[in-house]
C-alpha cells in the first residue's frame, strides 16, 4: 500500500491548475446511460473513482473509449445487463446513481445496496422513496435494490426529507425520461447538481430551477448524445488554498470557478488570507502569517462544505486561538482528529458532531494513518507544517479524490515523496 512522506516547513508558492470535479464527473458518467447516442466527456479527473465508474459502465455493456487526455467517449447503445454488482458498488457508493438512469430508460434495474462507510451510515432511503413516487416498484432483497417500472416512470411532486446530493442527482436523471412533469422540492443546490443538470439539458432534457431548492423537470421521450466539459473541482481547489494558507504561502489557482467557493474563501479571509478572484482564477496570499482561528459549521451548499471540514480543522490546529467546528452532514466525520492529535495538536471532541480546536504553535512529525478521502488530506495539511518528516499511511483514500497529489504539492514547493509498496502491518 502506498504511503506519503512529507517533510514539513516549506512555504507553498506557485500556480496550480485545478482538475475536473470528481463529484460532478461521477453522476455525469452515469447520465451517459440515458441515451443510445455517443457522449463525449472532457475534463474528467484521472482518479480511481472515475475509473471505477467507467468499469461499471463497461460491465453494463456500454462502449467506453478513453484517450490519453482523459477525454472519454461513451456509447450505451445496447446494454448487456441492467445489474450493478456488489463488487463494484461496494468500492464506490457513488455508483448507486446508475439506478435512476437505468430505471428511466429500460424500466428495470438492479443495483447493489451501497452499505455504510467510514464517515457515516449513509442510507439511500430518500432515493428509493423518490423512485416509488415516480411510479417504480422498489424491492430490496439479498443486498440488492430492484426497481421495476415496465410502463415507464411518471412525473410527480417529491419533497426530500433532507438535502441529499446523490438523491437529487439520481432522481433528476430518472425524471428526464418520465412522462409528464416532476417537481423536486428541498433539492440539493450543490454546483455538481447544477453541472449534471446542464449536461442533461445539453442532451435534450428540460430541467429548470437547478441551483435552487425547487427543480422542475419536464420529461422528454428520448435524450441525445452531446459533448460536455465537466466543471472544475471546488473541493480540490479549496483544499490547496487551505494547504497554501497553513504554510503562510501564496498560490494562484487556474481553471477554477470562484463562484462555487464563496463560503470557503470567506473563511480563509477571516483566517487572515488575502484572496483575489477573477473569472477562472483565485489568488491567495498569507504573507507568511500564522492563521487566525475561525469557527465553522458545515451545511449543504451554499454553506461551508463538509468535504472541506477536515482540511480546515487541520489549519485551525496551528492557528492563533481556539475554534469550534461543527459537522452537520455526516455523523462520523471526525476520525482525523485523533491522527492530527498524534502530531501534537490539541483538539477535543465535544460530542459526535463537534470539535474544539485549541491552536498550537507547532506540530511535530509522527506516523499517521489516512481514514477517508478528505480526512487524508487534512493529514497532509498538518504534515506540511509539522517539524520533521511525517509518514502518512493508507493514502489510497487520497488517490480516490486528488489527482497526482505529490506532483501538485511538489509543484508548489512542498517536500513530498510517495513510497510504493506492500503494507507491513
Ligand atoms: C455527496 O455524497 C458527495 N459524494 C460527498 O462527497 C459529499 O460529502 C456529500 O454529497 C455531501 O455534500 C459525491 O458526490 C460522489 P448526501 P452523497 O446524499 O450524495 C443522508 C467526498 O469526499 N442521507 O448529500 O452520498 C446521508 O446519510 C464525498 O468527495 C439519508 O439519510 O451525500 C448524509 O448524512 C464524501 N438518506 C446526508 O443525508 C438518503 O437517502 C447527506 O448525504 C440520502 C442521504
Amino acid at each position: 500500500m502506498d504511503k506519503l512522506l512529507i517533510q514539513g516547513g516549506a512555504r507553498l508558492a506557485g500556480t496550480l491548475r485545478v482538475s475536473g470535479a470528481k463529484n460532478a464527473a461521477l453522476p455525469i458518467l452515469a447520465a451517459t446511460l440515458l441515451t443510445e447516442e455517443p457522449m463525449v466527456l472532457s475534463n474528467l479527473p484521472h482518479l480511481h473513482d472515475v475509473t471505477t465508474m467507467l468499469e461499471l459502465l463497461g460491465c453494463l455493456g456500454a462502449e467506453v473509449v478513453v484517450d490519453e487526455t482523459m477525454e472519454v467517449e461513451i456509447t450505451a447503445r445496447q446494454l448487456t445487463q441492467l445489474r450493478a454488482p456488489y463488487e463494484l458498488v461496494k468500492t464506490m457508493r457513488a455508483s448507486f446513481v446508475v439506478l435512476g438512469p437505468l430505471l428511466a430508460r429500460f424500466g428495470e434495474a438492479e443495483v447493489s445496496l451501497p452499505g455504510g462507510c467510514a464517515i457515516g451510515a449513509r442510507p439511500v432511503d430518500q432515493h428509493l422513496k423518490a423512485f416509488e413516487a415516480l411510479g417504480a416498484e422498489i424491492t430490496v432483497e439479498n443486498g440488492y435494490v430492484r426497481g421495476l417500472a415496465p410502463q415507464g416512470l411518471k412525473g410527480t411532486e417529491f419533497c426530500f426529507d433532507m438535502v441529499t446530493v446523490g438523491g437529487t442527482e439520481n432522481v433528476l436523471m430518472a425524471a428526464t425520461l418520465a412522462a409528464g412533469t416532476t417537481r423536486i422540492c428541498n433539492a440539493a443546490r450543490e454546483p455538481e447538481v447544477v453541472d449534471l443538470a446542464n449536461c442533461l439539458n445539453a442532451m435534450g432534457a428540460r430541467i429548470r430551477g437547478h441551483g435552487t431548492a425547487e427543480i422542475e423537470v419536464e420529461g422528454v421521450k428520448r435524450l441525445h448524445g452531446c459533448s460536455y466539459r465537466v466543471m472544475p473541482d471546488r473541493v480540490e481547489a479549496g483544499t490547496y488554498l487551505i494547504a497554501a494558507a497553513v504554510t503562510g504561502g501564496s498560490v494562484r489557482l487556474t481553471s477554477v470557478d470562484p463562484s462555487t467557493l464563496v463560503a470557503v474563501l470567506d473563511k480563509l479571509r477571516e483566517s487572515g488570507a488575502e484572496v483575489r478572484c477573477g473569472g477562472d482564477w483565485i489568488e491567495l496570499d498569507m504573507r507568511g502569517l500564522r492563521p487566525r482561528a475561525v469557527d465553522l459549521e458545515t451545511a449543504p451548499y451554499p454553506g461551508f462544505p463538509t468535504d472541506m471540514q477536515a482540511q480546515y480543522l487541520a489549519l485551525n490546529a496551528v492557528a492563533d486561538g481556539s475554534s469550534h467546528i461543527s459537522e452537520t452532514i455526516f455523523e462520523n466525520r471526525f476520525m482525523h482528529v485523533q491522527e492530527i492529535n498524534r502530531l501534537g495538536a490539541n483538539i477535543e471532541l465535544a460530542g459526535p458532531s463537534s470539535a474544539i480546536v485549541h491552536g498550537v504553535e507547532k506540530l511535530r512529525a509522527a506516523p499517521v494513518m489516512a481514514t477517508d478521502l478528505r480526512a487524508s488530506f487534512s493529514l497532509v495539511v498538518a504534515a506540511l507544517v509539522a517539524e520533521g518528516t511525517t509518514l502518512i499511511d493508507r493514502i489510497y483514500h487520497i488517490d480516490r479524490g486528488y489527482e497526482t497529489i505529490e506532483e501538485k504539492l511538489t509543484q508548489l514547493g512542498a517536500n513530498v515523496q510517495r513510497i510504493s509498496g506492500q503494507e507491513t502491518g
